[in-house]
């Protein structure tokens, strides 16, 4: 694993160093900077030797959409605003690393918010300065946060308000918010979606996204890696509220991630965000950040997400509580507001690649019955609401039940079950036996509870047979008791 880490950061043009050597090379060597008018002089980031390029070489572009202008973006600069209104929200989609502003997750973004509300989307292009190697792109966010600083500067001037000012960045983009913000009193607000982690995982304040950057940090992590330079993400907290889909790093619908697979394609195909070509690999984790924050702009569902110890306590059916007011939980994205529950949150999401992503909650708790021969057996247990809904995983096949015993777990429904009076329920046995002992073919489920973890209904459904025995395979209908 070593070996593949070392070849990444090579790859990444990122060193090794711990923070505790930059600490070191920061104090001991003077660090060369670089002055370019109007914008001022700029260092290394710490760590790291490489100066940023020239704002001509980089070239930031501005594409201003409003209802009016959908498909017919306008070039827009700090010298001419176009048909800017600032009377209307103003939203900014920064992209990361060898992106660009065309790119369809880009433009998709823009509709969602367009359809939502008349506002100004401008959608910043730096793709003149984020190419290979990553280091050279980490250090030229300094200077387009400079230039989209002098943007909203002037529109400030015009009459904007920095409090209706949102920048909405993905990866480096996330960053080059952060930079914004640091220098814009009151910037109203910074979406982080996946914020990167090469070079800025060591990253201190403020060299970093934090809270302090906008009246309103959110962030969404969905590649976050605990340990240095093993994903592209955070997974340690950076805005006033933190998203946590799936536990923030793996998303179900990207298959494994291995180091090898990140070395042999991610980058590359990072730069193509072809989700089908992508599916088994970090950079569909890393753009899954983007993909939900754009279905949450106009879900339907609630999206929640909830406060919890950790990811797999959420999973256990442990927190489910939203308060009388869904105060004590959060819509996931685009929806989230500083007055909810702040820090550390957790939800899930359906596992289908196109969407919808969200859904609706249930805290299920499955009580198994005594007046059975068997003692225990292992199994997986689905659910079907409705000809609406697909059959629901409750359980997997690693799930152990127990005679007399109770299992509870949180799952997502794509659709809001119409009429809850009746469920089916289907086991089916998991193959081999439990520390010797044979797992029982059939199971005896006493009572399905579903607590509806949004209305905060609970629903507790009995078999509607005498003998409610489920064979391995079979299914029962359940109703309520
Ligand atoms: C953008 O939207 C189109 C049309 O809905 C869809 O086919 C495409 O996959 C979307 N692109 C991304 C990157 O989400
Ligand atoms: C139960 O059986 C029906 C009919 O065979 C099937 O359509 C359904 O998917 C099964 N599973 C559940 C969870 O109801
Ligand atoms: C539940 O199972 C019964 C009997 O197997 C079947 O007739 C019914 O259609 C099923 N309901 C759903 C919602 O799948």
């Amino acid at each position: 694993m070593s070996l593949i880490i070392l070849l990444l950061c090579t790859l990444l043009g990122v060193s090794l160093t711990t923070a505790a050597t930059i600490e070191r090379a920061v104090s001991s060597d003077v660090l060369p900077s670089i002055c370019y008018n109007d914008f001022g002089c700029f260092s290394p980031r710490p760590g790291f030797k490489v100066l940023p390029q020239s704002p001509e070489k980089i070239n930031t572009q501005f594409f201003l959409y409003t209802r009016k202008q959908s498909s017919q973006a306008q070039l827009i600069s700090s010298s001419n605003l176009g048909s800017f209104d600032h009377t209307k929200q103003i939203k900014l989609i920064i992209h990361g690393f060898t992106d660009k502003a065309s790119s369809s997750w880009v433009i998709n973004m823009t509709k969602e918010l367009l359809k939502l509300e008349d506002m100004n989307v401008i959608t910043v292009d730096w793709s003149g300065g984020n190419q290979f190697p990553y280091g050279q792109a980490a250090a030229n966010t300094v200077i387009v946060a400079a230039v989209v600083r002098q943007l909203l500067q002037v529109m400030i001037s015009t009459g904007a308000q920095p409090q209706q000012m949102h920048l909405i960045g993905h990866s480096l983009g996330a960053h080059i918010s952060s930079y914004v913000g640091r220098d814009l009193p009151n910037l109203g607000r910074i979406s982080g979606l996946d914020p990167a982690g090469p070079d800025f995982y060591v990253s201190q304040v403020p060299d970093r996204l934090d809270p302090s950057d906008a009246l309103f940090v959110d962030v969404i992590h969905t590649d976050g890696a605990p340990q240095i330079h093993s994903g592209f993400g955070h997974l340690e907290p950076l805005g006033h509220v933190d998203f946590y889909p799936n536990g923030g790093s793996a998303q179900p619908t990207c298959g494994s991630n291995t180091g090898v697979i990140l070395l042999q394609s991610a980058w590359s195909l990072i730069s193509t965000f072809n989700v089908g070509n992508a599916a088994d690999t970090l950079a569909c984790n890393h753009m899954s950040a983007v993909f939900y924050y754009t279905d949450s702009i106009n879900t339907p569902s609630p999206a929640f997400a909830y406060p919890c110890s950790d990811y797999k306590s959420f999973e256990q059916g442990l927190c489910t509580s939203c308060g009388s007011s869904s105060d004590r939980c959060q819509r996931t994205g685009y929806h989230a507001s500083i007055s909810k529950t702040l820090g550390t949150l957790y939800l899930m999401t359906l596992h289908g690649v196109k969407p919808p992503h969200f859904g609706f909650n249930f805290k299920v708790i499955l009580e198994s019955d005594m007046n059975d021969n068997a003692q225990q057996t292992r199994g997986i247990i689905k659910v079907k609401f409705d000809e609406q809904n697909e059959d629901t995983l409750l359980f997997d096949q690693n799930t152990l039940f127990k005679r007399g015993s109770i299992n509870s777990k949180t799952i997502l429904v794509a659709n809001k079950p119409t009429a809850m009076e009746k469920i089916n329920i289907s086991f089916k046995k998991s193959l081999g036996s439990t520390l010797g002992i044979g797992l029982a073919g059939q199971w005896n489920i006493r009572s399905v509870t579903m607590l509806d973890m949004q209305s905060h209904m609970s629903y507790r459904f009995c078999p509607t047979s005498n003998s409610p025995m489920i064979k391995s395979g079979s299914n029962l209908t359940y109703k309520l008791c």
